[in-house]
């Protein structure tokens, strides 16, 4: 008889395991804040902190110790306009930040470009009215990421969900010299509320409407199909699958589908959904994070932006 408990004895179980994750597979995302010279507790997300220009050099240095190869960047600026213009400033906070971590670190830094941070409607692109503007967004997307590319960014991860922002971002690229900086798409970006806590730490909320009119259904399955090959057609080198745990059957038909190096991100809501059900006691947070981290892998992801990437290297190391 077929048992299949036979393999299910410690030290077999890990010798069969289909799935092995390391913290080689991780990106922690980091909210680099303007306005302040110390690290700042986010509430909504336990555990999670803005930086401050000054504090950013050493957290980056303990995670490169600790192995955590990338670093996923996002900037709250002190001023904030009607075209997010601190957005595509060479002195803007994104652009030093960058600059601080590449002369202290030999980390990989992934910078998050898009507009919402920077606006004071929050929206992701320019707004005439209550109408997102699509095509008069591209070439500041565009503009922002050779900034980004000047300051020493290894990839730029446009997350706007604007059509034609790869081909606009790839163009900008190339015309100034930076042709080797890959662009990391946020292909299959759903319109999700596990954004909530995202907007807290970003202070991106908007002041009007929502993001359904750029961002996905989550009803939608052929439509992400359709986000990840255009996005591919205008020249991005990987693709995102975003959020990750309720959207793992997207996950699994993009990377089989157009196996290009494949990265989900486990937004602020599935973080804090574990967090805060620790603290409580509810779930053992390194189970849970292990085996959702686990599962996002299964489902077909080369990488993973966590917030749990910090921890992660702590427990099981490089
Ligand atoms: C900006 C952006 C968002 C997130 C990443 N980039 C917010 C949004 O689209 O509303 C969410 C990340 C998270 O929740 O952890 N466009």
């Amino acid at each position: 008889m077929r048992r299949m408990r036979r393999l299910r004895t410690p030290g077999i179980r890990e010798m069969v395991a289909e799935t092995t994750i390391s913290t080689k597979n991780l990106v922690q995302p980091i909210f680099v804040d303007e306005r302040i010279s110390r690290p700042q507790a986010i509430e909504a997300m336990p555990g999670q902190f803005r930086q401050s220009l000054e504090s950013l050099p050493a957290l980056a240095g303990a995670l490169e110790d600790l192995g955590v190869p990338a670093i996923l960047l996002f900037g709250l600026p002190s001023n904030k306009d009607e075209v997010g213009s601190a957005a595509y400033d060479d002195q803007g906070i994104i652009q030093k930040a960058v600059r601080t971590v590449k002369e202290n670190t030999g980390l990989i830094v992934i910078t998050d470009l898009c507009l919402c941070e920077y606006t004071s409607h929050g929206h992701c692109g320019l707004v005439r009215g209550e109408k997102v503007l699509n095509d008069e967004t591209l070439p500041l997307l565009g503009e922002t990421a050779v900034s980004h590319a000047a300051a020493g960014a290894d990839i730029v991860a446009p997350s706007g969900m604007m059509d034609h922002m790869v081909a606009a971002i790839r163009a900008a690229l190339d015309m100034d010299g930076y042709t080797d900086t890959p662009i990391l798409s946020y292909a299959a970006k759903y319109a999700s509320t596990f954004y909530g806590p995202f907007r807290e730490a970003a202070e991106s909320g908007y002041s009007f409407g929502d993001r359904k009119g750029y961002q996905m259904n989550p009803a939608n399955f052929a439509e992400a199909l359709w986000e990840v090959q255009l996005d591919i057609e205008e020249g991005a080198d990987m693709v995102m699958v975003k959020p990750a745990m309720p959207y793992l059957d997207v996950l699994r038909a993009v990377k089989d589908m157009f196996g290009l190096p494949t990265a989900a991100y486990q937004v602020s809501g599935e973080y804090s959904m574990i967090a805060a059900a620790a603290e409580r006691g509810w779930l053992d947070e390194r189970a849970a994070f292990m085996e959702a981290l686990t599962c996002i892998k299964r489902a077909g992801a080369d990488m993973i932006i966590t917030y749990y990437a910090r921890k992660f290297a702590e427990i099981y190391g490089a």
